[in-house]
């Protein structure tokens, strides 16, 4: 993990970042998956999201959140007035684990350093932790998804700089007990107001 972030700190853009972490070989979920998965979005963007890791769809494009959850959250970015050229998106493990299987604490771990630089250099306005393992490896909280979800953090990058960020609920999660999208839709409601500099 030392060296990740060794490697990870020497990126001076995210086109740097990406090149490093193709070339990385510290993190064994690279050797069976197909693709890196990346980013998609527009690093210029206010808001930044960040998931889980790659399924099969994301994995075969090699981009995140190409499949039904990236559909589900296009739908809800599109509530409140946003679209994927608007926001940048990303995952704390850019490479599919065997099976859809939750990244270990150990490749989380691995990935970490990354994932951190990624949000540093795209130093976004607002940084929404999309699922438990996001907000939990992001903003350091216990507490599962429930019990965060629509509380603001603050996020703090290691140059110092605080993002304000929003843990929410998967989208994953949303297709496998749609009554909790009101939930979510909250959480994006949230979001909204915080963009417009009412909340
Ligand atoms: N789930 C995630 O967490 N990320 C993706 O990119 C796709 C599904």
């Amino acid at each position: 993990a030392s060296l990740a972030r060794e490697q990870a700190r020497h990126a001076r853009s995210l086109e740097e970042l990406e090149a490093i972490l193709a070339g990385f070989d510290g993190c064994a979920l690279k050797f069976s998956a197909k693709n890196l998965a990346f980013a998609d979005g527009n690093p210029e963007g206010r808001v930044m999201l960040v998931g889980e890791a790659p399924g099969a769809d994301e994995d075969r494009i090699g981009k995140p959140f190409m499949g039904r959850s990236g559909q589900l959250l296009d739908r809800m970015l599109a509530t409140i007035g946003l679209d994927r050229s608007q926001v940048y998106v990303a995952n704390i493990v850019p490479w599919r684990p065997p099976g859809n299987r939750t990244p270990t604490p150990q490749e989380i771990a691995i990935c970490k350093p990354f994932i951190a630089r990624q949000i540093e250099l795209a130093s976004p306005e607002f940084l929404l932790c999309l699922g438990g393992p996001a907000a939990q490896n992001l903003l350091g909280v216990k507490d599962g998804i429930l019990r965060t979800r629509g509380r603001w953090f603050t996020y703090r990058t290691e140059d110092g700089r605080e993002i304000r960020a929003l843990p929410t609920l998967h989208p994953a999660y949303l297709l496998r007990q749609p009554l909790q999208k009101r939930l979510g839709w909250r959480d994006f409601q949230a979001l909204r107001r915080a963009l417009d500099g009412r909340e």
